[in-house]
This record gives structure tokens, sequence and C-alpha cells, in this order.
């Protein structure tokens, strides 16, 4: 019985093996992290994305070259700006990245993204795959950082998401096998694995953190969640004054509602999906996605995200220019600190708290509220009398 369908699937299913056989290959030649020290210029991307994007990243861009000025004009930073991560663009020619943006964003060393849309089934476009999705892959951006503060509650979390495995790395090409039948597939690799928990460890380490904790649903998901769990403990053992301890993803959901329980984790290292899921929920205590920033980090590029949506219907309304840019800005913090500009980007953290506490200017994201710009001037000024 459908002796067709099941040899068409295992072809595809073949094809799928190789590509991620091939990934394994690039993966143990990959070299170590970019010293951004030994470069005489760092070229930093702003590529807008769609819908708000374009403004509000805009503002972000303004806020880094002016803490950025004198750098910028020795010629040790350079800003350029990325257009054409469009959905229209991606949906004219039926791909997640255009290639002439691909082949500009790879000539940059930190990439500062808008948000970009991702089609879903019954979108008006073509279901191309996320542009999010293909750049962390194209660019090998495995790891997702996303601290969630909240000091009076005595919440200090990074998450270290796994970005370009689990269920994501092949997420576009599952099989329809029959037309009742459709499968699709996860997938772990002992290279990409290592590298990301050595990276929350690492984290752990350089920053006094005492414990980290794996996040995996291993009990069930045995074969990809369980080396997950293996490699874990096993690296666990060169961090010797490291707590190292697992949870499943469904009590630990629970758990980070758990006042009492919460505040005890520190850095949390999980597969990509349930990185995905309890990033959004712990970023809603403290205030909602549109307040947290996301850095994907790889050996060679790194791009910092603000985590919400491109908020169309805005644009639609003419009402972009209102559109909220501090979480952006926040991922341009982020990103002054990855490359160096530790004391930029703790001023501009502090510039960030105060403009929210102090609310001189409020964003209502409608003309009752200030513009996107009137309030990155807000932020420059702030800074100014730091
Ligand atoms: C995120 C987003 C993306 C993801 C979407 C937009 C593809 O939810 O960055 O968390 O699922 O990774
Ligand atoms: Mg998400």
């Amino acid at each position: 019985m459908y002796q067709e369908q099941i040899e068409k699937a295992k072809e595809h299913f073949g094809k799928l093996l190789e590509e991620q056989l091939q990934r394994v290959e690039a993966m143990k030649n990959e070299g170590d992290f970019l010293d951004y020290k030994s470069l005489d210029k760092i070229i930093v991307g702003v590529c807008g994305g769609d819908g708000i994007g374009p403004a509000i990243t805009g503002q972000a861009q303004r806020v880094l070259e002016y803490l950025l000025d004198e750098d910028v004009k020795a010629g040790k930073v350079e800003f350029r700006t990325i257009d054409g991560l469009t959905i229209e663009r991606r949906a004219a020619e039926n791909v997640a990245i255009p290639a002439d943006v691909l082949e500009e964003l790879k000539e940059c060393h930190v990439i500062l993204k808008g948000p970009t849309t991702t089609p879903r089934k019954g979108d008006p476009w073509p279901n191309v795959e996320s542009a999010n999705v293909a750049m962390r892959k194209e660019l090998d951006l495995f790891a997702n950082v996303r601290p969630v503060n909240i000091p009076e509650e005595g919440i200090d979390w990074t998450f270290f998401r796994e970005n370009t495995e689990g269920s994501y790395a092949v997420g576009s090409k599952g099989i329809n096998v029959t037309g009742d039948l459709g499968i699709d597939f996860t997938v772990v690799t002992s290279q990409g694995t290592e590298r990301i928990i050595r990276a929350a460890f690492e984290y752990a380490k350089a920053n006094g953190k005492t414990r980290v904790t794996a996040v995996t649903k291993a009990n069930i998901i045995k074969t990809t969640d369980g080396k997950f769990l293996d490699f874990f403990y096993n690296i666990a053992k060169d961090y010797p004054g490291i707590e190292a301890d697992d949870w499943y993803i469904d009590i630990m959901t629970a758990k980070l509602v758990d006042e009492k329980r919460r505040k005890d984790f520190q850095v949390m290292v999980l597969p990509n999906l349930y990185g995905d899921i309890l990033t959004d929920e712990a970023a809603e205590f403290q205030g909602g996605v549109g307040t947290a920033g996301s850095a994907n980090l790889g050996k060679r590029y790194a791009m910092f995200e603000a985590i919400h949506g491109s908020a169309p219907r805005m644009v639609d309304e003419g009402r972009d220019i209102y559109a909220d840019p501090s979480s952006v800005i926040r991922a341009g913090a982020m990103l002054l600190g990855h490359i160096g500009y530790n004391e930029e980007a703790n001023k501009l953290y502090k510039a960030l708290e105060i403009c929210s506490s102090e609310k001189k200017l409020v964003i209502t994201g409608r003309d009752t509220g200030a513009t996107s710009a009137e309030y990155a001037d807000y932020i420059m000024e702030t800074i100014e009398k730091l």
C-alpha cells in the first residue's frame, strides 16, 4: 500500500539527512568567536525589515550613531542600512531572504534587525520560510540569548535558546506522505548541542552565576532531547563551581509562575522550540515581549533584534511614526555590549530605564503620544545628562 508515496517520502528524507550531515561537517570546521578587537573597522548592518521595522530601527540607529560618534568619525565603526528584507520582496521572489540582501548581511560583522513578517497558512503571502529563522541558519547564529530582568521581584534570568536545530532545523521541510499523514522532524547534533551548552556555562562562569538549568522533554522525546540532556550533564562536569540541574518543559512553564521558586533560576539552556515558548512567557513578567531584546550569536556573525512583531496595521493606519522603539533600542544596547562598547551600552540601558519610569514622554502608538523620533531624542537627552 502507498508504495509510491513511501518511496517519495524516503527520497525527500534522504535529502534532509544529506543536508544535515553537511551541516555537521561544517560545524566540525568552524573557528572560534570573532574577536572584534582584532578588526580595523566594525561594520554594523541595520536591517529594518517589515511594517514598523524601518521606522523604529532607524531611530535605534540614530541613538547608536550618537553614542559611537567619535569612532564612526574615526572610521572604526561603519553603519550600513540594508533595505529589501520586506515581505513584498520575499513574496515576489518566493525566498526567505533575497540573495542580494543576504550578500549585504554577510559583509557586516553585527546586525541590528527590525521585525519581519512570517507568513502563516491562510495569509495572502506565499508560505515562505521565516526571514528570522533563515537568517539564523544562514549566518549560523546558534545561540539566542534572551535576558529577563525584574529587580524588584528578584528575577534575573538569562535564557540560552538553541537557535539552529530542534524543530526549526527543517521546520519548513516536513513531509505530507499522503493526504492523511504529515510528518515533521526534530534535529539534534553533537556539535550543535555542545556549542550552545558550553556557551551557557561560559556565560555563567564569566558572570558569576552559580546555576545552569537545562529544560527538555527528554522523558518523551527520548532521542533528541535525550542527547541534549546527556551532553548537558557531561559538559557540566567541566564547570565544578556551577550547579547543574534539569527540568521538563511542562513543569518549568509552571515553575516560572511560582513566585517562591522562580527567583532561584539563573541561566537556562534549552532546545529551540522550548526556548521560543518559555522566553515569551518569561518576557511577559517583565512587561511583555515588546520589552525584550534578543541576541542571536554565532562564531562569525551576531544579530540583535526586538522580539515583537511588525505591526502592519500601524503602517496601514499611518501610525508607524508613533511606534515604540524602546525594544529595538534595547537590542542596540546588547549589540554595543557585544562588540566591546560596555560603557556606552550601560549608559543606554540606564537611559532606557530612566525614560520608562520618569515618563516625560510616553508612547501610545497614536498621535496622543510621542513619535519614535521624539522618544529617541528623549533617550539621547537623558544620556547627555548622565
Ligand atoms: C522568536 C519568534 C520567531 C521564532 C518567529 C518570528 C519565527 O517567535 O524570535 O521567538 O519562532 O523563533
Ligand atoms: Mg518566539
